[in-house]
């Protein structure tokens, strides 16, 4: 990869909880000229941020060949998937975009020779699991979100091993972030209660109040995107997907820190079938091949996520 000023970059699935947020410091750090922004839905908002927006399902390999040729991209962030919980109602369709979508940028990869950056996930453990989850820990998914999840990774070590495809993957813990709403994962609801926290001071949470998940500040997350992009190629030794270190708290830990600044915000907690995929992930992971290999640490904890998520929330 060369300078940063040469990047010309895709990102695939860019109108979505990750995407916006990506777009931003992607533009920040080189330039919205170098970036080219794909989803299977229509926008405008982009304009307004300089970035060119073309509209591409990623089962389109014709499409998706087009762009890369046509703005020579040589890095491509692949965020264009279908979330744990939506991907239980169609499990057919989650299997076709996350997998057969990932195969067309890695088979484009071979001929064009970028960078690719592709999300895994938590999902990837199952209940066999335990607490915490090591980086070499069993891949037993009990969801079909899970199941694309530990397939994608194995396609990223096959394709980088016999194929020379610079792919590069984290598994993203639930991420929480203010500006665009999540797509329908099982961390949904440590979003969901922010906007409620802050709007009707009420929120009924869909998971118990002692569920216990690794979570993120999605500034840790994109920060941890841009630093793994960055790294050397030779000090990886894993393209499926990272351990990040994470945050650990139960829904009833992040309600009670809550109304540490809304007094009288009031939750309750309805389990819905959400929880049976909630409980078969681990409390916690062990992250520190991230930070062994290319040096990320977390710089949120729980107190200041909560503190900068309800005040850009109530600023916003
Ligand atoms: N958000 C999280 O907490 C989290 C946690 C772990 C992993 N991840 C992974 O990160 C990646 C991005 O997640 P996100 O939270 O931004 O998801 P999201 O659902 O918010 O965004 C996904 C985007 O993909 C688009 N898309 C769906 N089908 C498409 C298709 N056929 N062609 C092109 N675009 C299509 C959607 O329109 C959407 O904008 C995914 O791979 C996801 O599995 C996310």
């Amino acid at each position: 990869m060369g300078e940063a000023s040469e990047r010309r970059i895709l990102v695939t699935g860019a109108l979505g909880q990750i995407g916006m947020e990506l777009l931003r410091a992607l533009s920040f750090k080189h330039g919205s000229n170098a970036i080219i922004a794909t989803d299977i839905r229509e926008t405008n908002d982009l304009e307004k941020m300089g970035i060119k927006f073309q509209k591409l399902d990623i089962l389109d390999l014709e499409g998706l060949e087009d762009i890369i040729k046509n703005f020579k991209i040589n890095e491509v962030y692949h965020l264009a998937a279908i979330l744990s919980a939506s991907g239980e109602k169609n499990p057919s369709l989650c299997w076709d975009i996350n997998v057969n979508g990932l195969l067309n940028v890695l088979e484009l990869s071979r001929k064009y020779k970028y960078r690719i950056f592709s999300p895994s996930s938590i999902a990837v453990f199952g209940s066999d699991v335990g607490k915490i989850a090591l980086q070499n820990s069993l891949l037993n998914p009990s969801t079909i979100y899970g199941i694309t999840k530990v397939t994608g990774e194995l396609m990223a070590e096959y394709y980088h091993s016999s194929h020379d495809v610079d792919i590069r993957g984290l598994r993203y813990p639930g991420l929480i972030s203010w500006e665009v709403m999540p797509g329908g994962g099982t961390t949904d609801y440590a979003v969901e209660i922010f906007h409620a926290a802050t709007s009707s001071k009420k929120y009924t949470c869909f998971v118990s109040e002692e569920t216990r998940l690794p979570m993120m500040y999605m500034k840790d997350a994109i920060r941890a995107t841009l630093e793994l992009m960055d790294a050397p190629s030779e000090k990886l030794t894993i393209r499926g997907g990272y351990n990040l270190p994470s945050l650990s708290f139960s829904a009833k830990e992040l309600s009670e820190k809550i109304k540490e600044e809304i007094l009288d915000f009031e939750c309750e907690y309805i389990p819905d079938h959400r929880q049976e995929y909630a409980n078969s992930w681990p409390d916690d992971v062990d992250g520190s091949m991230s930070e062994k290999e290319w040096g990320f640490s977390l710089e949120y904890d729980l107190d200041l996520m909560c503190k900068e998520m309800i005040s850009s929330l109530k600023n916003n």
